[in-house]
């Protein structure tokens, strides 16, 4: 492999239109995290960039409709989205924004130099327009059925059932989503990018340069080469985003799409004025873009066609370690329907267990395949995984070294063969871990420093210095100066995955400067120091948490329900007296129990005015017998009686069926007589 002087780290620009959720977290950010301290342990040169994605339609339209301007509800997120990235212990060398005056100036200036080069195709043609809201509708701004899988609610830029990158005006029966109506089409001036005149490029670069990229991302790679790139639109009828810098362009702003990535620089150059351009332009460098997959195309394809139309010796990605999605228990996540743990809140109500969420994520990340993210899950990779295994043999070698010696680590005498073989052990895992973690599998990084505390438990095991501490102190001592130079190199395995967990340890170790070069050394902390006390790196989550967690989630899925919810279509059309064959009375409850060995029925006696009728109903599930007694009811009097569960039901009771399926007795205002006639 070759290598390389300095690496540059972009993470996608996440878009500040609402807080970022565990899928982000887990498709980019935790692993671009991990990557970035590795490196760093490693004594590399790296930056970290971040930033928020501040332009494009999702913004307006959220500003719309909250009533306020697209700045309000960016200078909102922003925060909120940079605070939390901190909290977590994202490590980015700068975490900026797109409506940066840099931003401005540099995204302009890239546009310009393409424009001056000649690098666009201008062209007139005709797109979708709302005349009521007066305005073109670019991207999100219109929704319809997708050309491509046919699903309704496809956005003009994209659907995000199937993933296609759609043309608004080849939506099947498109909408304004601002106004709901039907667009016109009408004539607009846009530049575009020729991507067909790079396609060769891409081709050499792509399929026959980077055969080494996550066969998930070669392949869309190659799907879009095998289909022919086109001319791409890089401007936008709108008056939010980066102004297109040519005469006569009022009006335009650039596409968020070509403003976004161009943001990557213009956040190296804010946090590196001086040494920018070697990250981006020294053929010693290499930039590695952390993405999502939904983001593959732009940042192989559109964005390295930009890059080689700009020239000036700007270097393409070398890697695009792009993630499948996380689901979230068992349904995709989504920023509209609340169906997300939201990054915020899981600080706000997991204070202090940042790295649960990072170890949790890591386990089981979607690099290969979407992954569900569940809360039984999270509990028990805490409870028997960081407090049984990690947590457990560091606190049982703390514990012991202050028992038997006080606190003061004891100097190591003559290894014996159990010893040799867990020091064989951590340096396998090791390089074992080196190579995964240089190749993007940091699932498998983890799992190989679990192992790392999995063989500490069991050199403990069998070497018992709890025993053998009765008869020969001096092999204690050799026992458990080891186990505290594992918990030493555990403090290093883990620092890329759980760097608060690594921090506290090394505290507890008296441990200053790490490096990976480190790993695998048992002379890490010196004979006579003295140790901290041993506190507990995690706690055990109990059940109450995660069923608090569980039952929000259920709270929202009852309320997207609602929402979501539409009246049935009309029933076909009856005439009068198909009506007035049906007999509706109202009735009161006199008595209601339910029925033996039947969960879903209610058995009523009803006063109907002229006599007591029994009738049984299936509402069971959504009623106390006792709630029901005393109150009118309508019914259906005419039905002729039916056995239900050994009871001669006389009528029906009528109800509405509500959005979640439960069901609400019709019962008529105001005292009416019973056996009145519902008409
Ligand atoms: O998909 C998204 O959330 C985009 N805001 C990502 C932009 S990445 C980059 F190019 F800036
Ligand atoms: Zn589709």
């Amino acid at each position: 492999m070759k290598e390389f002087k300095r690496t540059l780290i972009t993470t996608a620009l996440p878009y500040a239109n609402g807080p970022v959720h565990i899928g982000h977290l887990a498709g980019v950010y935790v692993p671009a995290d991990i990557y970035a301290r590795y490196l760093r342990l490693r004594g590399q040169d790296v930056v970290m960039i971040g930033g928020s994605d501040e332009h494009g339609v999702p913004i307006t339209i959220k500003a719309k409709a909250e009533g306020v301007t697209p700045q309000d509800i960016v200078d909102r997120y922003h925060s909120i989205i940079k605070k939390s990235f901190e909290e977590l212990g994202i490590s980015f060398d700068i975490y900026s924004r797109t409506t940066s005056d840099i931003h401005a100036k540099t995204a302009s200036e890239f546009f310009r130099h393409l424009y001056d080069n000649g690098q666009f195709v201008e062209k007139t043609s005709m797109q979708l327009y709302d005349e009521k809201a007066g305005q073109f509708l670019a991207d999100r701004y219109v929704i319809g059925e997708c050309p491509v899988c046919h699903q309704p609610g496809a956005y003009g830029d994209q659907c995000e059932k199937c993933g296609s990158s759609l043309n608004a005006v080849d939506l099947i029966n498109p909408k304004s989503a601002i106004t709901g109506n039907t667009p016109v089409l009408k004539e607009t001036h846009h530049w575009y990018l020729p991507l067909d005149r790079w396609q060769p490029e891409l081709e050499k670069w792509i399929l026959e340069g980077h055969k080494e990229w996550k066969s998930n991302v070669y392949g869309q790679c190659k799907s879009w080469l095998d289909m022919g790139l086109q001319p791409r639109a890089v401007s936008r009828d709108l008056d939010w985003g980066v102004p297109v810098p040519v005469e006569g362009a009022e009006g335009k702003v650039l596409y968020v799409w070509f403003d976004a990535p161009i943001g990557y620089i213009s956040n190296t150059k804010e946090l590196l004025p001086d040494s920018w351009e070697k990250y981006w332009k020294d053929p010693e460098s290499r930039v590695v873009n952390f993405i999502g997959k939904d983001n593959i195309v732009f940042h192989c394809i559109v964005f390295p066609s930009m890059l080689m139309a700009y020239g000036d010796g700007y270097q393409l990605p070398d890697n695009v370690p792009a993630n499948e999605f996380l689901n979230l228990e068992g349904d995709k996540i989504s920023t509209s329907r609340n169906w997300a743990i939201w990054l915020h809140e899981y600080l706000r109500d997991f204070e202090g267990k940042q790295d649960v969420l990072r170890y949790v994520l890591t386990a089981n990340a979607p690099e290969t395949k979407d992954n569900d993210f569940t809360w039984r899950d999270f509990q028990a990779r805490n409870n028997s995984e960081l407090v049984a295994i990690l947590g457990n043999f560091v606190n049982r070698a703390l514990v012991l070294t202050h028992k038997y010696f006080n606190g003061q680590l004891p100097t190591v005498g003559t290894l014996e063969a159990v010893d040799e073989q867990l020091i064989a052990e951590v340096n396998s895992l090791k390089d074992q871990m080196t190579q995964a973690l240089d190749t993007f599998h940091f699932r498998e990084a983890l799992r190989l420093a679990m192992d790392m505390a999995r063989a500490g438990n069991k050199y403990l095991q069998e070497t018992e210095p709890w025993k053998v501490a009765k008869t020969d102190i001096n092999r204690t001592a050799t026992i458990l100066n080891t186990a505290v130079q594992l918990c030493a190199n555990l403090a290093i395995a883990f620092e890329p995955f759980l760097p608060f967990m690594s921090a506290k340890l090394l505290k507890m170790l008296r441990g200053d400067k790490i490096s990976w070069d480190m790993l695998g050394c048992f002379d890490l902390v010196p004979a006579g120091a003295v140790i901290g006390q041993p506190e507990l790196l995690f706690e055990k989550i109990e059940d109450d948490v995660i069923q608090a967690q569980l039952d929000r989630l259920a709270r929202i899925k009852e309320e997207n329900l609602v929402k979501a919810w539409k009246p049935e279509p009309q029933a076909p059309e009856v005439d009068f007296d198909t009506f007035l064959k049906l007999d509706i009375r109202v009735g009161r409850v006199i008595e209601c129990k339910r029925v033996p060995k039947a969960d879903k029925l209610l058995q009523f006696l009803i006063d109907d005015g002229m006599e007591q009728r029994t009738i049984v109903s299936g509402i069971a599930k959504y009623y106390e017998p006792e709630q029901l007694i005393g109150k009118q009811v309508t019914f259906i009097a005419n039905f002729a009686p039916r056995k239900l569960k050994g009871v001669t039901s006389q009528g029906m009771i009528l109800s509405a069926e509500n959005p979640d399926g439960s069901l609400t007795v019709i019962s008529p205002e105001g005292d009416i007589a019973p056996g009145a006639r519902v008409k």
